[in-house]
């Protein structure tokens, strides 16, 4: 993939995209950044099929960071590299700051790779590229982009790099760097040509929890400090323990939404858990809710003033209480 990357940035073919990037994100930065409807993506691969997205939903606003959990093999890659425009849905909806990612030509893609979005991939040696100094690393995205002189991309390359908190690192080569560093300098490539979002596959995945914790900072500095939208892949408590929200992704869909919010003390956070309604009134109940009641097949719904009740059949046994769709005991 690396060498596909390589080509890319280099290929002749496709035009700086910066100006056309910008100018498609939703005015005023209102409304959703990322915008997924009924997302399909299913590969088939010696005439077998998997579904890995399965008609996913997701609303993200500009400006949002927002972490994406899931167990291994639930989707959350294929929903990032369709996000990133490295990979194609099979049907749905896709919009990222205006552009649809269903109807883009090839020439579009590159343009759109380049200029609005940032990818951070797990590997550290797949984010650089081993020739370049750091510095030189994150000034190539500009130079392909045409948009700067070359003292101007030193000193916004610089810029970056001191931002994400290794601008002593400027004149080193990646083999003189840490894992951690590295996915710092990347962080720095991704924002070079000022995308409108920031995706990260697992960054922190191959670092020990000190380095994992220096770049989570810098993704939270870049989302704080240029506004950028993040959306990071984590299998890291602790990073989800830090975001306002957190998506998980179960079966290729959305299951569930964690908000924190500050208390009311003003001194700590408090973290509520919702399950995802979709367009078509599909919601996925708990896997925990359903073995503790013995929900199967099919269940009774009532309608209360303030709630929705779910009863296990009856005539299907297994009753063993009543809770609601959010888990209260009547
Ligand atoms: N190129 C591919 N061809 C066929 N099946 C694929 C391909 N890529 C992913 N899949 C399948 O799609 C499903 C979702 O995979 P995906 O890589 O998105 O999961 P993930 O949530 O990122 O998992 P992990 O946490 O292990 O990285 C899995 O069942 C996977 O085997
Ligand atoms: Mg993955």
């Amino acid at each position: 993939m690396q060498r596909t990357s390589i080509d890319e940035l280099t290929s002749s073919g496709a035009r700086p995209s910066r100006d056309q990037g910008q100018a498609a994100r939703p005015p005023g930065g209102d409304g959703a950044v990322i915008a997924c409807d009924r997302l399909v993506r299913i590969y088939s691969t010696a005439g077998i099929e998997v579904q890995a997205l399965q008609g996913l939903d997701l609303l993200v606003d500009a400006g949002e960071l927002t972490a994406l959990v899931g167990a291994s093999g639930s989707g959350k890659s294929t929903l990032l590299n369709i996000l990133a425009g490295l990979d194609t849905p099979t049907a749905g909806q896709a919009r990222v700051a205006g552009h649809d990612l269903l109807a883009m030509t090839a020439r579009d893609r590159l343009g759109y790779r380049r200029a609005v979005v940032g990818f951070l991939w797990q590997q550290t040696g797949r984010n650089l590229f081993s020739h370049l100094t750091a510095a030189e690393n994150v000034a190539l995205p500009m130079r392909l982009a045409r948009g700067r002189h070359r003292a101007q991309r030193r000193s916004r390359a610089v810029e970056l790099l001191e931002m994400t908190g290794v601008g002593y690192c400027a004149d080193r080569m990646p083999a003189q760097m840490s894992g951690g560093e590295q996915q710092r300098v990347a962080i720095g490539i991704a924002l070079a040509n000022q995308p409108a979002v920031l995706l990260a596959d697992e960054p922190t995945g191959e670092l020990d929890s000190e380095s994992a914790d220096q770049v989570f900072a810098a993704l939270r500095t870049a989302n704080a400090e240029l506004g950028v939208t993040v959306l990071v892949v984590t299998h890291d408590p602790q990073v989800s323990a830090q975001v306002r929200r957190t998506i998980a992704i179960r079966d290729g869909k959305i299951s569930t939404e964690v908000l924190r919010r500050a208390a009311a003390d003003g001194q700590s956070d408090v973290a509520e858990e919702y399950s995802v309604l979709d367009r078509a009134g599909r919601l996925q109940i708990p896997r925990d809710f359903i073995e503790s009641l013995g929900l199967r097949d099919r269940v009774r719904l009532a309608l209360e003033p303030d709630h929705v009740g779910v009863w296990p059949d009856a005539q299907a046994g297994g009753r063993r209480g009543v809770k609601d769709a959010y888990g209260e005991e009547e």
